[in-house]
């Protein structure tokens, strides 16, 4: 079976009892055992409920992978993930992850005994320099949030192989569309299913896939001993989104290249980053390991910071909203909204500025989207 249809159709058999093409949303908290010690495989929703399965299963099967396991938010999957780690352990960590993230790797699990060291990891050296006895896990985003930094997924899994470590990939930004990263020798591929997976701005979720059974069963185990579990309306929902992700992916991808090159050639514009413009410093890796480069870019306008408020307060149809992989075209000041966070001599020093602008491209037409730009950029 072709990917695109598996996609589409997540191998979701009809309903069993009334033949619903969709699966049934099962609000339920509980369920009605037969006798003692004889349940349908269900006993109590923090532990499993039919709707998330389904939807656990549907994202492992779109990801390669053989099993997924659902949270209520890409943070909780993030935070779960490090909770497969001891006090004492050490991460080697890519410098661009999204702020949430390293807010919370420095602020909340540093005081649990973690530690963590922070590198360019789009060179892999730059990992394998950073690794100490106590190394336990590399984590990996690409392309990063927001400077859509690429990391060379097989040369950084090699790396972990041989120091035998947990290789965790954060594929939020590229989608199992476009990048499967258990293909490269992730154990552990994680999204914010908030983003392009439902793809509608209709909920925040979190998904890890692994086709290792010893992760699954201690993934499954801080799910249900930990309960950050979305709610089965949230799957659901996940589940409808899903149907359309390769559709939305291509058009996403396509109206991104058109936008990124649109910036590139605008006079106003000092420097857009985008994997699938030649002008990224690594578009050789992404064009090797990447079968596209969805819908989000960076960009800095001649004028810095008081140039990039201008353009984000004259938008119309581009939505000036902290958020990204929607359907709807959204653009963000990283600085005061996503990495917040993060401090600004950290950011300075990864040459995140305080006038970027990061677009998350939409599947609207895209003369419309760039007609906005356009009119917006009139204003500086
Ligand atoms: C790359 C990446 N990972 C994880 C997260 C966290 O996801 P959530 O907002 O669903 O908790 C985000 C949020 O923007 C993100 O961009």
């Amino acid at each position: 079976m072709e990917f695109e249809t598996k996609i589409v159709r997540g191998m979701i058999q009809p309903d069993p009892t009334t033949g619903a093409i969709i699966p049934p949303i099962y609000q339920t908290a509980t369920y009605v055992l037969e006798e003692v010690g004889k349940d349908k495989g269900f006993d109590y929703t923090r532990s499993a409920n039919p709707t998330r399965q389904t939807m656990e299963e549907y994202l492992a099967l779109i990801e390669g992978g053989k099993y997924g396991v659902a949270f209520s938010s890409g943070m909780s999957t993030v935070d779960s993930c490090l909770k497969l780690l001891k006090a004492g352990d050490h991460i080697v960590c890519s410098d661009d992850v999204y702020g949430g993230v390293s807010r919370h790797f420095d602020q909340l699990l540093t005081q649990y005994g973690l530690t963590f060291t922070y590198v360019d990891s789009q060179n892999p050296d730059n990992v394998s320099s950073a690794i100490q006895p106590n190394t336990k896990m590399i984590w990996i985003e690409t392309p990063t949030n927001p400077l859509l930094k690429i990391t060379d997924l097989k040369t950084v899994g090699d790396i972990a192989k041989k120091h035998d470590l947990l290789y965790c990939v954060d594929s939020t930004f590229a989608t199992p569309v476009f990048l499967k990263p258990l293909d490269f020798g992730a154990d552990l591929v994680i999204h914010s299913t908030t983003k392009y997976l439902s793809g509608h701005n209709q909920l925040i979720g979190g998904i890890v896939i692994t086709n290792r059974v010893d992760l699954f069963e201690s993934l499954k185990f801080i799910q249900k001993t930990v309960g950050a579990v979305p709610g089965p309306f949230d799957c659901w929902l996940t589940i409808l989104g899903l149907k359309t992700l390769d559709l939305r992916m291509k058009k996403h991808n396509e109206n991104g290249i058109q936008v990124a090159e649109y910036l590139e050639s605008h006079p106003k514009v000092e420097n857009v980053i985008y994997p699938g413009l030649a002008s990224h410093p690594m578009h050789h890796i992404a064009k090797e390991q990447m079968s596209g480069y969805s819908g989000m870019i960076s960009f800095e306008l001649k004028g810095g910071l008081s140039s990039g408020k201008a353009l984000m307060n004259h938008v119309k149809l581009c939505l000036l909203a902290e958020s990204l992989g929607a359907v709807e075209t959204m653009i963000t000041h990283p600085a005061t909204m996503t990495h917040v966070d993060v401090p600004r001599e950290e950011r300075l020093a990864r040459g995140f500025s305080d006038g970027l602008v990061r677009l998350s491209v939409g599947i609207e037409n895209v003369t419309d989207i760039l007609n906005d730009l356009d009119q917006a950029l009139n204003y500086l």
